[in-house]
């Protein structure tokens, strides 16, 4: 079959070469793509924005494409899986209903609490002084969220009145018009992106992240630094506890608003020191790079699974099988990020590194002429899939070694949490 996969990240070239691995798969496209899906074999760049509808149903019609697999949250935000199955065509990746989880974290938390499903006590305001109000009477540390799609940026855990009040401000004057304010939660937080086709929902294994740019989790959030999979945090118990209290529950909830949901429920979650897994926030898409850790790691055929979350075909499909042993991701970045950085900078040594073994998938990059060049914030993410964390670890770091341009960045402590 082909396969169409919109996005251009990280995320998106683990998922074109992962579906390449597939027997059935005969070709991929990738609506823009980047550097890595451009000479990735059997795979075609469209440069086609991911919000072009039309121009994406005249792609998929023209080249007969059997599966649209949708990567990032704006276009399923604005109906790209409305509009192409109005269509005809198989697609993974939520409606716009459904994507409301990850667009609108008041209606997240609503069903959350309509579901009973655990996650830090909140509130919801659309007036600023009713949320200076409940701040002043709750006390940091407190988490103000904006309710809208933001990049990642909508979120600040204030250690203080005064910070969360200056984020109300900074909100309200972006133009949000509502926010949610939440209890701060310690703990360590997990990934658990889930495979559902709107009536079965299966975990894929659970993964960690490393949201900060800075070593040992300092200084500004970004959208990922380095991930790991599966984190022995979960074991089968805790992954048992999660399956039963939150993505179940929140299946049954989306299936009550009427919401035929087919993707990934990718679920954020705060393991507190008690052990108790509570939800800070749902994503209705793979995470990146959660992704480019747990993919590798999966046996059974992924074109296999996501054409049938696709066609409602999920609960006939035998367990998804693993790979034994753990699979490390670490990004390089380009100096500045996630505030500004420069792009165009030439990158050398992916070969060399591939030949460790390793896998190099592109974020922000692009093919001019023979080279590489860098093309964004998140730039390459190596991938090293071993039989222990720690040979992963250090055969990750052995192969961004041999990678270079100028001024790039990376963390050194991928794992860290881990020893
Ligand atoms: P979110 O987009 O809602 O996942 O929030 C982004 C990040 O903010 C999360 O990955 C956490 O690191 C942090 N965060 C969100 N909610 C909370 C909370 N209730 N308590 C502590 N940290 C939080
Ligand atoms: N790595 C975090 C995310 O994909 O939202």
């Amino acid at each position: 079959m082909k396969v169409l996969v919109v996005g251009s990240g990280g995320r998106e070239h683990a998922l074109a070469s992962q579906l390449l691995q597939s027997d059935t798969v005969e070709k991929v496209f990738c609506t823009p793509g980047n550097g890595g899906t451009a000479v990735l074999n059997n795979c075609e760049n469209v440069a086609i924005a991911v919000d072009d509808f039309e121009s994406l149903l005249k792609l998929i019609e023209e080249k007969g494409i059997n599966l649209a697999v949708i990567g990032p949250e704006l276009p399923l935000s604005l109906g790209i899986t409305d509009y192409l199955q109005s269509h005809q065509i198989n697609v993974f990746g939520p409606n716009k209903a459904g994507a409301t989880i990850e667009a609108s974290k008041s209606w997240a938390k609503d069903l959350m609490i309509a579901g009973g499903i655990p996650t830090a006590k909140s509130a919801t305001f659309t007036d600023k002084e009713g949320a200076k109000n409940y701040i002043l009477q709750e006390g940091a540390p407190i988490v103000v969220k904006a309710d809208g799609l933001a990049a990642g940026k909508g979120v600040v855990v204030a250690m203080s009145d005064d910070e969360a009040i200056d984020a109300i401000e900074e909100l309200f004057a972006q133009n949000f018009s509502k926010v949610v304010i939440e209890e701060f939660l310690t703990g360590q937080e997990v990934s658990v992106l889930a495979l559902t086709d709107g009536k079965t929902i299966r975990s894929l294994i659970p993964a960690q992240d490393h949201k900060q740019i800075g070593e040992g989790d300092t200084g500004a959030n970004t959208g990922g630094m380095g991930a790991y999979a599966p984190t022995p945090l979960v074991d089968d118990h805790l992954s048992d506890r999660i399956t039963k209290e939150i993505l179940e529950p929140t299946l049954k909830e989306l299936q009550k608003r009427g919401i035929d949901y087919r993707g990934v429920l990718y679920a954020g979650l705060m393991i507190t020191p008690e052990g108790d897994p509570k939800t800070l926030e749902f994503n209705c898409r793979f995470g990146d790079p959660e992704t480019q850790a747990v993919l590798p790691m999966l046996k059974t055929p992924l074109a296999e699974v996501l054409l049938a979350c696709a066609q409602q075909r999920l609960a006939d499909l035998p367990p998804l099988e693993w790979h034994k042993g753990s699979a490390v991701c670490v990004v390089i970045a380009a100096g500045g990020y996630p505030a500004s950085y420069e792009k165009g900078k030439v990158i050398t040594g992916i070969t060399e590194a591939e030949t460790q073994g390793v896998t190099v998938f592109h974020a922000g990059t692009k093919l001019v002429g023979a080279e590489i060049i860098t093309d964004g914030g998140r730039v390459l993410g190596v991938t090293s899939r071993e039989a222990d964390f720690k040979s992963a670890i250090a055969s990750a770091y052995q192969a961004v070694e041999k990678i270079k341009f100028d001024d790039m960045y990376y963390r050194r402590d991928i794992g860290h949490r881990i020893s």
